[in-house]
């Protein structure tokens, strides 16, 4: 993945670049470089270890600065995270490259670069594209010339931008695969991975198009399409809003974002529901229509946004709709059978998840009814190529463990649900109970957030552990792997979550007194079967922690529980979410490990 960032401007563009790269953090944060076309017409490149901060520290006892420059967040894919690995990657003084994507054939090119002589000092895939262009400015000395005949060879996912310090006028970049924008300025222009990177410059954005490359001027931009033809791509303007969230009174976003759920699912259903009623013209015409025509559902998507996919299984077949839920990485390489009727249907809290596009680029000639994509962002590329939208609003997500986006993402896809229930034949009067349920959400939330201080007690007795164990049944399997899935990716415990009906064909091996067990326990048509699945964990001295409804009766004989009050059924996998997601908050903050920014992931994974 990893982020880039670019700018040609009469202005030192040193702070634009280290600000686009502080909003791209997300995209990885295991090292950052800057290289910048100083006024003697040198590049002057600084690469740091680590996140933009500690770039930030070495800039500040070394200044550079220029008006024309590249940048890069990095999250390792060649190459462990080391200054040798980071970008910008240089070939001699002659070329800066900045790259996000895969290069699939580099080790090819590499051999071959290698033995003409070129050195290399880095593993990285990106490092030949810089020595394939040196070499091509030999022969071609116009840059963009130079850098298409570059792009020619490259087989592979890119979002690329390179200067040279020989043509102070421009910086070319190319678009196949991964995301870039270009920021539209009064006399510069600026380029990133997305639109946030830029907004404290400009809300003015041309999005290129796959295939696409630039040529990028301070008062001119020209953009040839995949066969070489110049186009001309529209000037959208970008309604975000600049303001980058801060803490406010919290230790971490994380935090902050597990706490302005009741908020954010206030707002996604704001004008959506009104007095017990579903108000589907909030969904617009062309979703309308896809919906009547829908007789079954596949839903693709990663990571925390495949959970909830999976949790909208339960809810789709309980109103009799055929839905299967598929990982995107898998997906895309599976042959489907695609039914008449089905409606494709991504969740994705960014837009940009690689996998997820590139599975929602190959539905297109499957048969598809057509795509629908539930998304946090706007102006993502997985928006603005599926036919139609469902816009969760969550608001920026900065936590890099998934939160509002998941809770909101449950809640669009219960919208979607009921709009499907209506035309199963169930009558307003069938739906009105599930929509008060809806509408009461956020207040259930509230109440549960009420418990943090009790959520805290409970994860001390996590913090020395190694493994545990999260079990579910029905919508509340996909919720124990959210658990898990938070609980690993910040704490680093090892967390798995099974179906708890299988607990018997395997996992009861690992439990004994130190293995921790942690299960949803909803008044529901499946708890005297989760309740005896726990008697079995019991006998073999495991420690229980659950959470439960006020209604059920535990007979257990040694186990730590937390009430929750008002669960609605239909609702009940969003409201249990929230103090798995607090459990794993307060495991992590005790081990002291970096809750936000966790090792070795990213918040956006735009490579394969
Ligand atoms: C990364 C993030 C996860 C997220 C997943 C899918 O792994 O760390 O939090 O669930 O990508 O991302 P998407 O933006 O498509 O929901």
């Amino acid at each position: 993945m990893c982020g880039i960032v670019g700018a040609i401007s009469s202005r030192n563009i040193t702070p634009v670049l280290m600000e686009g790269l502080r909003r791209l953090e997300y995209r990885g944060y295991d090292s950052a470089g800057i290289a910048i076309r100083d006024d003697n017409g040198h590049m002057q490149r600084i690469r740091s270890v680590g996140k933009v901060a500690s770039l930030q520290e070495r800039l500040d006892s070394a200044p550079i600065h220029g008006h024309l420059g590249i940048a890069h967040t990095r999250w390792a894919t060649h190459g462990i995270p080391a200054e040798r690995n980071a970008h910008p990657h240089m070939s001699g003084e002659r070329v800066a490259v900045v790259h996000n994507g895969i290069i699939e054939n580099h080790a090819e090119l590499r051999a071959e670069l290698e033995a003409e002589g070129y050195h290399f000092v880095s593993e990285t895939d990106t490092e030949v594209i810089a020595h394939l262009l040196a070499r091509e400015l030999d022969q071609t000395p116009d840059l963009p010339e130079a850098f298409r005949k570059v792009i020619s060879r490259l087989v592979g996912a890119y979002a690329l931008a390179a200067s040279t310090p020989g043509d102070p006028d421009r910086i070319v970049v190319a678009r196949a695969g991964s995301p870039l924008v270009i920021g539209v300025g009064d006399g510069e222009h600026f380029i990133a991975s997305d639109v946030f990177a830029l907004l404290p410059q400009t809300h003015e954005f041309i999005f290129l198009e796959e295939g696409d490359l630039a040529e990028i001027h301070r008062h001119q931009v020209r953009i040839f399409d995949k066969t070489g033809k110049e186009v001309q791509r529209p000037v959208q303007s970008s309604k975000l809003n600049a303001a980058a969230a801060d803490k406010g009174p919290y230790q971490h976003y994380m935090l902050k974002e597990i706490f302005e759920q009741p908020g954010v699912v206030a707002e996604t259903l704001e004008g959506r529901i009104y007095k017990g009623r579903l108000l589907e013209e909030s969904f617009g015409y062309e979703t309308r229509e896809l919906l009547d025509q829908t007789r079954q559902i596949h839903i693709i998507a990663c990571g925390t946004s495949y959970h909830a996919g999976l949790v909208a299984r339960y809810w789709f077949e309980d109103i009799g709709i055929p839905c299967m839920v598929e990982v995107a990485s898998e997906y895309r390489y599976r042959h489907t059978v695609v039914p008449e009727g089905t409606l494709f249907v991504t969740i994705t809290q960014s837009g940009e998840t690689a996998d997820t596009l590139a599975a929602l680029r190959g539905a297109k000639d499957k048969g598809y009814l057509g795509s629908l994509v539930v998304c946090n962002v706007p102006e993502s590329s997985l928006v603005r190529e599926s036919d139609v939208a469902l816009m969760t609003r969550a608001g920026t997500e900065i936590g890099v463990a998934s939160t509002k986006a998941f809770t909101t993402q449950l809640v669009a896809l219960r919208l979607l649900v009921l709009a499907m229930a209506k035309r199963m034949g169930y009558t307003e009067d069938d739906l009105r109970g599930y929509i008060e349920e809806l509408h009461s959400l956020p207040r259930q939330m509230e109440v549960v957030l009420g418990l943090n201080e009790s959520i805290e007690q409970m994860a001390r007795s996590f913090s020395d552990k190694e493994h545990a164990l999260f079990l579910g049944r029905g919508p509340f399997y996909p919720i124990a792997m959210e658990g898990a899935l938070k609980l690993k990716e910040i704490s680093y415990i090892h967390a798995e979550a099974y179906p708890a009906g299988e607990l018997k064909h395997g996992p009861l091996a690992l439990v004994d007194e130190k293995m921790p067990v942690i299960c949803a326990l909803p008044n529901d048509p499946l708890l005297d079967k989760v309740l005896s699945n726990l008697q079995e964990v019991r006998a073999r001295d495991g420690e229980l922690f659950l959470f439960s409804d006020q209604e059920v009766k535990i007979e257990l004989d040694k186990y730590q529980s937390l009430t929750l009050s008002d669960i609605h059924p239909s609702t009940a996998p969003i409201v249990y979410t929230v103090p798995l997601q607090l459990l794993a908050y307060h495991v992590a903050l005790i081990k002291g490990t970096d809750v936000d920014q966790p090792r070795n992931l990213a918040k956006s994974v735009t490579v394969e």
